[in-house]
């Protein structure tokens, strides 16, 4: 079980449940490798009823086929859903699009009440490393302009208007005080979201070894040359030996060099969280 810095927790949802009144859609985002593991349990709590754009980031790195069921995982939930990729920019510009659609009965509402349109109000929220300010800059490209003060929102707090129609908040990336599953922990740290030092790091590299034993073996294969048959020793011992590095401890490295490779995408696309 982890303990996640309590105090900043609690600001950080102060500040976030202040601001919610004025906010019309929250955009979640989450990782598209672990779109399980990096939903920060204490949103839903905090954000209730809110429509929600759940966007799942890093999409280009994930296993396409299981990026669509999770996103049709959320739409079912009542969210809206979107796979994104911030840095690439593939499907920002759906995002527009995604939230008239959400917000389409309320527009609709408004107009027939004759009130007057303004712009609509997104707060971003998310892990740390999840893609929030990476999202931001794509958005906003060079037409942002800060938008002055509102009621609610802390000198922290920046509105951006994204263009007439949209304005953003971004949030600090919140992780919650507790993960107490462990896979959520292992997950977490594989795709570098928090520091390994909660699960033994041993721990982590023989949980991926087996991960690869159910899932994507062939990828491993055909990146390492070896059989997921082995045991994780020698799979280790293979894995480092073939790259000229003789050492005593072969088995942290060997996981170290997996692991560095997953997060640069050299053993392909890959999805941790199966739906
Ligand atoms: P945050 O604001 O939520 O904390 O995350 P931030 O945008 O700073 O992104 C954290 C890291 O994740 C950055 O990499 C960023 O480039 C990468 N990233 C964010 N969104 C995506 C995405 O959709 N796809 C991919 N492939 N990567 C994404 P970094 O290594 O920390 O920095 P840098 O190498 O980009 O300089």
């Amino acid at each position: 079980m982890i303990q996640w810095f309590p105090g900043h927790m609690a600001k950080a949802k102060k500040e976030i449940a202040a601001v919610l009144p004025l906010v019309d859609i929250i955009f979640e985002l989450v990782d598209a490798r672990i779109p399980y593991s990096s939903q920060n349990p204490l949103f839903l709590d905090l954000i209730k009823n809110k429509p929600r754009l759940v966007l799942l980031t890093k999409s280009e790195m994930a296993d396409v086929d299981i990026t669509e069921i999770w996103v049709k995982r959320f739409e079912k939930s009542g969210a809206a859903a979107l796979a994104v990729d911030a840095v690439s920019g593939y499907n920002v510009n759906r995002i527009a699009k995604a939230v008239r659609n959400k917000l389409r009965d309320k527009i609709i509402k408004k107009q027939i009440r004759g009130m007057k349109m303004r712009p609509t109000r997104a707060m971003i929220i998310g892990i740390p490393n999840v893609g929030k300010s990476t999202l931001i800059n794509k958005l906003v490209r060079k037409r942002a302009t800060a938008v002055g003060n509102r009621p609610g929102v802390t000198k922290a707090q920046q509105w951006i208007r994204i263009n007439p129609q949209l304005e953003l908040l971004d949030t600090p990336g919140m992780l919650w005080p507790k993960i107490e599953e462990r896979t959520v922990a292992i997950h977490l740290a594989l795709t570098g979201a928090i520091k390994s030092e909660i699960v033994p790091f041993i721990d982590i590299g023989e949980y991926f070894f087996d991960f690869f034993r159910g899932c994507y073996s062939e990828l491993f294969t055909a990146r390492y040359g070896v059989d997921l048959n082995l045991s994780n020793q020698e799979i280790a011992k293979a894995i480092v030996t073939t790259r000229g590095i003789i050492r005593e401890d072969y088995y942290e490295k060997a996981f170290n060099i997996v692991i560095n490779d997953f997060q640069n995408m050299r053993i392909g696309r890959i999805t941790l969280d199966r739906p």
